[in-house]
């Protein structure tokens, strides 16, 4: 059964995915549906409209799976679904529909935390490109629309164990791409733009310093990781932005890009740029710089703390150019390896939760049909 067939289903957020993984690194299909459309207008994630949209796609998406891998429901070995964290209601169309297909193909059901998904997305591509080699602790930085989080993890039988260290207090840093995208007239989702804007603006034009949380139990002088925090902050600096568009009398402008780019079904990066002045780039680009470097900064501080022997850093926020370089160039330094996900594999996607079942398969650590979504689900 080693190189076993597992569906994966992934419902948590906005996006509807199913994949086929065989073994638990070769993809074999992957197939996302995203609800951009739906909820572009709103400027963020409708969670009733987020249900409605995976009840729609689930069954498609997945006949459309199994049928770019060239399989059928009966070849399958077992059925992977995200459990949580997530949106109640969007998770629960998954795992009614993953809970269906198990009973009726008779086949074992896997719960699959999205959190250990996204830390197994680094693993698919470095099996993808033939390095098996894992060093442990690992230290991983899931950064998305939802979460922040710092995870030391370490080897248990067949599967990882995982202990948090780290998170954000307020916003996570995606959120705050796209808060800040949102109040600039930019539209959503906010990363992947600020993302390409960045490299059209002065980084060091304006000053930003997101919050430095003090943690009254990190002891100073110490290179020994006692039960140290390395949380994250960034609602602060989406504040910040919002007052230089005040002070500054930006307003007006960002009403009219607003409009404007509403006004285009798919804008390109040319029409970004035409309805962006200098300074606003430079506000865009000043806004990332700080971002990247606080996320860097406090990473590279915990994986020293914790004397980590491999560097992961996965979500949807590390498909981000200049956190991808910057994490490469000061990892390099520090003599600590850094690995990431293809840049398809860091947002949402089910070959990530097919992957992290299939350790779980091995050690037939099957879920009950009685299971229920949990929005707060924690990983440990
Ligand atoms: O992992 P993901 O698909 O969904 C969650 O689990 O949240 O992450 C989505 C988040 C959004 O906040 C989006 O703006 C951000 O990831 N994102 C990016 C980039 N691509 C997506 N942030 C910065 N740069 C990008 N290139
Ligand atoms: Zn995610």
């Amino acid at each position: 059964m080693s190189d076993a067939l597992i569906l994966g289903i992934e419902s948590s957020c906005d996006e509807t995915a199913a994949a086929v993984v065989r073994a638990g690194e070769q993809v074999i299909s992957n197939v996302v549906a995203s609800q951009f459309a739906t909820h572009q207008p709103y400027g963020g994630v409708v969670p009733e409209l987020a249900s409605r949209e995976h009840l729609r796609a689930v069954l498609p998406v997945v006949r459309q799976a199994l049928a770019e891998a060239g399989t059928s429901y009966e070849s399958l070995d077992a059925i992977a679904v995200t459990q949580g964290p997530g949106l109640a209601g969007a998770l629960l169309v998954g795992i009614s529909y993953a809970k269906s297909l198990a009973y009726a193909l008779d086949k074992p059901l896997i719960a699959v935390n999205h959190l250990e998904g996204h830390i197994h997305a680094v693993l698919l591509e470095e099996r993808r490109k033939g390095n098996h080699e894992l060093r442990f602790p690992v230290l991983a930085l899931v950064v998305s629309g939802g979460h922040t989080h710092l995870y030391l993890a370490e080897q248990k039988g067949n599967g990882w164990t995982y202990e948090n260290i780290g998170r954000t207090r307020d916003d996570a840093a995606g959120e705050a791409f796209d808060k800040v995208a949102k109040l600039l007239g930019l539209g959503y989702p906010g990363g992947p733009v600020i993302d390409r804007l960045s490299k059209h603006g002065n980084p060091r034009a304006v000053l930003f310093n997101p919050a430095q949380i003090k943690h009254p139990d990190r002891r100073s002088g110490s290179r020994q990781f006692l039960g140290q925090r390395f949380d994250f902050s960034y609602s602060g600096i989406k504040t910040a932005v919002l007052r230089y568009v005040e002070t500054n009398g930006l307003r007006a402008s960002v009403l009219a890009r607003q409009q404007s780019l509403a006004g285009i079904a798919k804008p390109s990066l040319e029409d970004y740029l035409a309805n962006c002045d200098t300074q606003t780039l430079d506000l865009i680009a000043s806004f990332q710089r700080s971002l990247v470097e606080d996320l860097v900064g406090k990473t590279l501080a915990a994986a020293e703390a914790t004397e980590a022997a491999m560097l992961f850093v996965t979500g949807g926020v590390a498909a981000n150019q200049e956190l991808r370089v910057r994490f490469e160039q000061d990892s390099a330094e520090a003599g600590l390896p850094v690995f990431f996900p293809s840049r398809q594999l860091s947002t949402d996607n089910a070959a990530m939760i097919a992957a992290a079942a299939y350790p779980k398969f091995l050690s037939r650590d099957f879920a009950a049909m009685d299971f229920s979504a949990d929005a707060g689900l924690i990983l440990r």
